[in-house]
């Protein structure tokens, strides 16, 4: 069994990005800059956020954060994103998720300019993605087919079962999936999918993104599959330091000895979303998406 760490990947993603900006710096080329916008004081939002503006310190882009307090109105806000998608020298920017609910989401996501949408949520991106143009691919689908891809599984003609539908990870993840080059041939479930049981034990790959944490068990899985598990919930622990333990969406001491790779939480998914999105702003910037 192979143990897919998302840590030493996503460092070794972000090298690779540092060393372009150190290339561009030298040619005198402009630095790639991101910007993120937050509203109001979420624990979770915040956490991400600066993860995101650090990870933009670590790789040498310039990085600009945007509060709001959670007062905010919804005209406000459209009117911040039709200046971040005039303001010239920024490659990309995103809006964190979740916002007030006086305020729509999709509304915002909408207003955005694909061209600098880094977070691939604007139905533009989904579109480019589904019909298999160049487009930015959210942070999540984006570095599990990165793990994918790095660690050289097989995946043509594999089949492939992922679980969940969400539009985050679940769906774009079952469109990759099946992509030209890629070409799986996969399932995609949700809570309504019968049998879910059999199709997993029938499946070389599986993709846990339901949100149920230890909800695979070892008996939905069979030997020498390859198990992605994008869950992450947070449980009380007297265990550890900081009094949470964080739980995948798969059991893994059943799972992992069945598997030929597996992703362990933390360290597998998680760490690779935040290289995911400085790549997208890489692309920006050299204008790989959008030429
Ligand atoms: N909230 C949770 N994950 C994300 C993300 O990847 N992007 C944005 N904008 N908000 C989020």
């Amino acid at each position: 069994m192979v143990l897919i760490d998302g840590k030493k990947t996503s460092e070794i993603l972000q090298s690779e990005i540092a060393e372009e900006v150190v290339k561009i710096k030298f040619l005198g080329g402009k630095i790639p800059h991101l910007a993120a916008v937050l509203v109001g004081h979420d624990g979770g939002s915040e956490t991400y956020v600066a993860a995101k503006v650090k990870a933009c310190e670590r790789v040498g882009f310039k990085s600009t954060l945007i509060r709001f307090e959670d007062n905010v109105t919804e005209e406000e806000l459209l009117k911040c994103v039709a200046k971040l998608n005039n303001d010239t020298d920024l490659d990309g920017f995103i809006v964190q998720l979740p916002l007030p609910k006086h305020i729509s989401e999709e509304k915002i996501v909408e207003s955005i300019n694909p061209r600098k949408d880094v977070d691939g949520f604007h139905p533009v991106n989904v579109g480019r993605m589904v019909a298999g143009v160049p487009a930015f691919i959210s942070a999540t689908p984006f570095g599990i087919m990165e793990l994918i891809k790095r660690y050289k599984i097989e995946t043509s003609g594999k089949n492939c079962v992922v679980i969940g539908r969400s539009n985050i990870v679940g769906r774009p993840m079952s469109i990759l999936l099946s992509q030209k080059g890629i070409d799986c041939t996969v399932t995609l479930c949700h809570s309504r999918t019968k049998n879910l049981k059999a199709i997993c034990a029938e499946a070389d790959i599986i993709v846990a993104a339901l949100g149920m944490a230890e909800f695979l068990t070892g008996d939905m899985v069979k030997e020498g599959a390859v198990v992605i598990d994008v869950g992450i919930t947070r449980i009380k622990s007297d265990k550890t330091k900081s009094g949470w333990k964080l739980l995948g969406d798969v059991k893994f001491e059943e799972v992992a000895p069945k598997c030929s790779y597996i992703t362990p939480v933390p360290g597998g998914v998680g760490p690779m979303t935040i290289a995911s999105l400085l790549y997208n702003t890489l692309l920006s910037s050299k204008k790989e998406i959008y030429k």
